[in-house]
């Protein structure tokens, strides 16, 4: 069973500084795990790490682009030589930059995937080696509830967090028999840092469709993580109508896709 409680847990968060990735290292530290967080900014991850040291956890940091993959496994490997094994790693780091697809860069869908998906794909083929060679430990990937239904406006960050589900999917199956456990989490809004700069360039189009939709908390969604490692959970759903619609995707899709079409009619008919 993957440690999560008592001084020997070992978590490697990347985007450990802010929102999602920060609030599940807090949740982490809080049950004795010691915590090893990843992030570009060295000046929020060192205030981030001053806050948990406060409340007694055992941090490291390294300032690092999880697109860079030698800086990256560079990172992790030194995280590993100083605090033990790996037995948790989050892939918190991320990026998302609505839009609507004609207005949208090259650059944009690029990064989207450098970030997104190859950032998570490096973090873990850094710990994946050693949890196999153990037989034990636990890798939790956050996707996005974009990534259970395509959703207008996110045409560049959409098929990174697909591909992020359909990495995980196929990962865990492989993983289970060496005794590593697998997760991927699907959150719907959540009120961090990066949703506030989401909605600096979210169509008008996006926000109509959402309506009065209010974003839960990054603590809600580190509890549902750590509850999903505890209890081994593949799919993570922190907020219940996205485990609706993926159990019930198929059914719901059509249902939902002429939703969203009438929105976007409506809101196209006012202007
Ligand atoms: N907030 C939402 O509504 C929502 C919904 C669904 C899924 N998600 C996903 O949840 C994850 C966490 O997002 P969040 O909302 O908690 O965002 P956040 O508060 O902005 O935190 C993002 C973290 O990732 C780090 N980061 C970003 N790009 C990086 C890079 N290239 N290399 C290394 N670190 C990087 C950031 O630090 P630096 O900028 O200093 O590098 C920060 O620590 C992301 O994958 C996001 O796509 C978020």
């Amino acid at each position: 069973m993957t440690k999560v409680r008592g001084a020997q847990a070992h978590a490697v968060v990347t985007g450990g500084s802010s929102g999602i990735g920060l609030a599940t290292a807090r949740l982490l530290a809080s049950k004795g795990a010691s915590v090893s967080l990843i992030a570009r900014g060295g000046e929020r991850l060192e205030e981030a790490a001053a806050g948990l040291r406060a409340s007694g956890a055992v941090v490291r940091t390294a300032a690092v682009d999880v697109s860079d993959q030698a800086a990256l496994t560079a990172a992790i490997d030194g995280f590993v030589a100083e605090g033990g094994p790996c037995d948790i790693l989050i892939t918190a780091a991320g990026l998302a930059r609505p839009g609507h697809f004609l207005e949208l860069s090259d650059e944009v869908f690029r990064s989207m995937i450098e970030v997104d998906y190859f950032g998570t794909l490096h973090a873990i083929r850094a710990v994946a080696p050693g949890m196999v060679e153990r037989g034990n430990g636990a890798i939790v990937a956050i996707s996005s509830a974009t990534a259970v239904l395509g959703f207008f406006g996110y045409t560049a960050y959409a098929p990174a967090k697909f591909a992020v589900r359909g990495l995980m999917e196929a990962l865990r199956s492989e993983l289970k028999p060496a005794g590593v456990h697998v997760g991927c989490v699907f959150p719907p809004d959540v009120d961090t840092p990066q949703l506030a700069e989401e909605n600096l360039y979210k169509p008008a189009e996006t926000a109509a469709i959402s309506g009065a939709i209010k974003p839960i908390t990054a603590d809600k969604v580190a509890a549902t993580i750590v509850r999903s490692i505890e209890r081994r959970r593949f799919a993570v759903y922190p907020d219940p109508g996205i485990a609706v619609l993926a159990g019930l995707g198929p059914l719901l899709a059509p249902l939902v896709r002429r939703f969203v079409d009438r929105r976007v009619r409506r809101y196209r008919a006012t202007r």
